[in-house]
């Protein structure tokens, strides 16, 4: 070997050379094409469908399926998210009496509401963005629901229309509708989801914020805030008069309890108002005619700091007198759940997050196992508390710690 060809073996010229090869190599696209993109480093398995226990572990699943914005949309509650939390601790301030004597198949949970016969007392509590969740949003929600046997109460602001969802299962339908304060556009929406098979009309009357801050505070995390969310704050900061000055929707407050009356005429079914949480608005609600009533506080996505919806349902049962079906809604989750609030004097409960969670873990087939798992849970508190029937489940099934 010469001395150049020495020099050019073990040299630092050839190093150089070498060097700057392998890091053009290493930049290359075409050698990084060979490559695992997402190279695999903690190793977290995502549950499967047939792995569901609770109603919880959907929660997770569905968490991961969707972006932190369209979630934190769907989990936030009002302000500071007291009333979001009590809702649920509220069932642990409800003891369920146990007595032997009830097998889980005897137990009957049917019943039947404003002509609607319900496998079990639940339905699917209105509620809108449930494209959010999982493409087929509604449709695959009503789907899940009819296959559970669970009806399904289609909200006004559905993602999909309410033609497509119609035509996509055959179970009992409801739909709710917020006041529009045109009466002409009211009747036409309503004649709109009565054509499309809504056999009653629930009407929302509670106040839920305008914008949320938990979304608004997305925007520190890399997500943009709610558009929404800033036009009303936006609106806010303008406003010199009127709902926008206090942020809350100005399609919202702006209505009285006349306005029932005003809508009456547009509805051939039955009418239930969503949102009542006093005995005295209960009242107003029987002497207006209304033909049930869902005790709601959105979820805890309205007033903060007002209670949850199980420590004011024996008030709101007590002013009814039995005259009207009383709903329920806001934390339930469990079998159990149901059963306190049935034996408070309720006579059915709508689920709202539970379901959606259902439907962005696993579509309609995850709505489904949900609902049967809740479905299964009651029976079982139905049985444990021995009651045979819904109408035995009376306030000896439960002794209430309110605080
Ligand atoms: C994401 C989301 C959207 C909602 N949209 C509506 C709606 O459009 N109309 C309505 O009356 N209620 C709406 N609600 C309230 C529900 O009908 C129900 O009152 C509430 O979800 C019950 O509480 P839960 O989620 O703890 O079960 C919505 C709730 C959530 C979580």
């Amino acid at each position: 070997m010469s001395t150049i060809d020495r020099e050019w073996q073990h040299g630092t010229t050839r190093r150089r050379a070498l060097m700057a090869l392998a890091g053009m190599l290493a930049g290359s696209p075409l050698l990084r094409a060979q490559l695992d993109p997402r190279p695999l480093k903690d190793h977290r398995r995502a549950l499967g469908l047939d792995e569901m226990l609770t109603a919880f572990d959907f929660e997770p699943v569905c968490f991961a399926n969707m972006t932190l914005r369209n979630y934190d949309y769907m989990a936030h509650g009002g302000d500071s998210e007291f009333t979001l939390r009590r809702n649920r601790e509220a069932f642990e301030w409800v003891d369920l009496v146990e007595r032997p004597g009830v097998a889980a198949d005897a137990v009957d949970p049917s019943t039947e509401i404003l002509g609607v016969k319900l496998k079990y007392p639940m339905f699917i509590a209105p509620s809108t963005r449930q494209r959010d969740c999982h493409p087929d949003g509604d449709v695959a929600m009503y789907q899940g629901a009819t296959a559970a046997g669970t009806p399904m109460i289609v909200a006004s602001g559905s993602s999909i229309p309410i033609q497509k969802i119609a035509e996509a299962a055959g179970g009992p339908r409801w739909s709710q509708f917020y006041p529009i304060e045109s009466l002409a556009a009211a009747r036409e929406q309503l004649e709109l989801f009565q054509t499309h098979g809504a056999e009653a009309i629930v009407v929302t009357v509670d106040q839920q914020a305008a914008y949320y801050e938990r979304d608004l505070h997305d925007r520190n995390l890399g997500g943009a805030p709610r558009a929404a969310g800033e036009r009303a704050s936006a609106a806010a900061a303008r406003a010199t008069r009127g709902p926008a000055l206090y942020g809350v929707d100005p399609r919202r407050l702006w209505y009285s309890w006349k306005y029932l009356d005003d809508i009456r005429p547009f509805i051939k079914g039955h009418l239930l108002v969503k949102g009542i949480v006093t005995a005295e608005d209960a009242a107003i609600c029987v002497d207006r005619g209304v033909d049930g009533i869902i005790v709601s506080n959105h979820g805890g996505r309205g007033l903060d700091y007002e209670p949850s919806t199980l420590e004011v349902l024996p008030e709101v049962v007590e002013a009814v007198r039995g005259r009207i079906p009383v709903l329920v809604d806001s934390g339930f989750r469990r079998g159990s759940d149901l059963v306190k609030a049935i034996a408070l004097g309720a006579n059915a409960v709508c689920l709202g997050r539970a379901p959606r969670w259902g439907l962005g873990a696993f579509g309609a087939p995850g709505v489904q196992r949900l609902l049967e798992i809740v479905q299964a849970e009651f029976r079982q508190a139905m049985a444990l508390t021995g009651r045979a029937t819904i109408a035995s489940l009376d306030r000896t099934a439960v002794r209430t710690n309110f605080r």
